[in-house]
């Protein structure tokens, strides 16, 4: 399976993906092209290191989102991705973008989605005196971090926790969320579709959840 990911970050998230296909955890998943929107992302570098194709695009450079988004869009596409991940990307891609990555491309944003879609998901969490917080892997729809969600992992929110505490509790479970996920894809266990996902050939109408030992399970089940 050809990942293509977009980051715009440090790329934790991508190097997690790295240093699982090298073990052998990614189910055959094989991580093509890193893209970014920023020249000095550390996606880039973490990429490079890997001895992957690296790109950035610069938004000053592009009249429009749209501009952008159809100059970025034919770069990946160009490399047959079977996956796109966006793994801390932070840029709202337009719908005609998302229109042609449609039913394969998956984001990671650090809330328990429908909760707190957008910026700020960890600050928003401590106001609203949540008790759990958490990462979400979902599709992508035209709509902010708004597409079904395939798959989450839970974090408690602990007494003095400030939005830094809680969002680093939150990256180490990010990890291994977007690993299984990736994995699952790769192996066809979880099949994604425009409009319909499915977890071991039945529809699935919940999230399934990271367990303990980073499996995934079907919390409806
Ligand atoms: C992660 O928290 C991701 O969920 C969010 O941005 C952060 C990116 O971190 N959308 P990294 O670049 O993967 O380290």
């Amino acid at each position: 399976m050809r990942i293509a990911v977009l980051a715009s970050g440090r790329g934790s998230n991508l190097r997690a993906l790295l240093d699982a296909e090298r073990a052998g955890r990614l189910g055959g998943g094989h991580v093509i092209a890193v893209f970014s929107d920023r020249v000095h992302a550390g996606a880039l570098v973490a990429a490079r290191e890997a001895g992957r194709h690296a790109a950035a695009l610069a938004p000053a450079d592009f009249a429009s989102r749209e501009a952008f988004d159809d100059a970025l869009f034919d770069q990946v596409l160009a490399v047959a991705p079977d996956l796109i991940v966006c793994a801390g990307y932070m840029r709202v891609l337009s719908a005609n973008a998302v229109a042609r990555a449609r039913g394969r491309m998956i984001n990671i944003h650090p809330s328990l989605l429908p909760l707190y879609p957008g910026l700020r998901p960890h600050e928003r969490a401590l106001a609203a005196g949540d008790v759990e917080h958490g990462a979400s892997v979902h599709l992508v729809v035209p709509a902010v971090d708004s597409g079904a969600v395939l798959a989450q992992a839970r974090v408690p929110v602990l007494p003095g926790d400030d939005a830094q505490a809680l969002a680093a509790r939150v990256l180490v479970r990010e990890h291994p969320l977007l690993v299984a996920v990736v994995r699952a894809i790769a192996e066809g266990q979880l099949t994604l579709g425009p409009d319909a996902l499915a977890w071991k050939g039945n529809p699935l109408h919940a999230p399934l959840s990271l367990d303990g030992d980073d499996r995934l399970e079907d919390s409806a089940r």
